[in-house]
């Protein structure tokens, strides 16, 4: 079933638990995404970014495709399909016109009331075809789709202004994680996460989930989060992986054979994550 993220998340914030966002990148890595959630039965977020989307083709072949994997491998589970980063309300709009059932409007490079007024539109336009949004506040730096950038936090103020002028259904508050591998420990301000938690309605997001040791994911969910995104992790198991069968197989050149070499690894790695998420049905 192909949903927007509201119950799924809603559902997560009540129970404590996370549910993943995890980001797709080609047919094989949606497969193996949905397969495994399946198997786990366990509700699962695609995530796609700009230049995923452009990568695959267009908002229109990945829809087609992920709903074509779903029926015709029997998916069960509450699927969301989702634009990770939207940069502008364009985008957005393209994403939900070919069939998107979610969409994150990222305006943080902006001030906030060029942020408030860009998602307001966004939430406008989505709220009336039954899309969920996302937003981010503060801005979550480090290295997503090749574009390096720096961090700001969020403050409690700033989310409660931008979530009481436009009424988005999750909130992305920038604290301490950032895209891609860290250096050092990740510094995430718990502090501030629960009280936005306890101030707002909606489900907290925590971006740049790669790296992030196991007892602060744990920490994150109790202050509130409850939607955790992935990336980088599933790119690294499944790179690694592709590595040492091309090393140890050096005359196979059929593409399903290399490209597939990585299915365990990207499985393996789900079930961890859903094991430490604590994602339930
Ligand atoms: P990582 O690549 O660090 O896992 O971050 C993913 C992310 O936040 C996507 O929005």
């Amino acid at each position: 079933m192909l949903v927007n993220f509201n119950e799924i998340l809603l559902n997560a914030k009540k129970g404590k638990y996370a549910v993943p966002h995890l980001n797709i990148n080609n047919l094989e890595w949606t497969k193996y995404i949905l397969e495994k959630c399946n198997e786990l039965q366990v509700p699962v977020i695609l995530g796609v970014s700009e230049g995923a989307a452009k990568y695959m083709g267009g908002y229109h072949a990945i829809t087609g495709m992920v709903k074509g994997l779903m029926e015709d491998l029997n998916i069960t589970i509450p699927v969301c399909l989702h634009v990770d980063h939207g940069s502008s309300k364009e985008t957005c709009i393209k994403a939900i016109d070919a069939g998107f059932t979610s969409v994150m409007i990222d305006a943080s490079r902006h001030e906030l009331e060029e942020n408030i007024r860009i998602t307001k539109e966004v939430v406008e336009y989505a709220h009336e075809r039954g899309v969920s949004v996302e937003a981010e506040v503060g801005h979550i730096g480090g290295t997503e789709d090749n574009i390096t950038s720096s961090a700001t936090n969020a403050t409690l103020e700033d989310c409660l202004t931008l979530y009481n002028n436009t009424k988005i259904d999750a909130l992305a508050p920038a604290l301490g994680s950032v895209h891609g591998f860290y250096k050092g420990e990740p510094n995430l301000d718990f502090e501030t996460m629960k009280t936005i938690n306890e101030q707002l309605p909606i489900p907290l997001v925590l971006h740049g989930g790669t790296g992030i040791p196991d007892d602060k994911i744990k920490k994150a969910i109790s202050c509130g989060i409850s939607k955790i995104n992935i990336n980088t992790d599933l790119q690294s198991v499944w790179s690694k992986a592709v590595r040492k069968f091309l090393e140890e197989n050096q005359d196979v050149y059929d593409p399903r054979k290399i490209i597939g070499s990585g299915e365990q690894s990207i499985k393996n790695r789900i079930e961890e994550i859903v094991t430490l998420f604590g994602t339930k049905r």
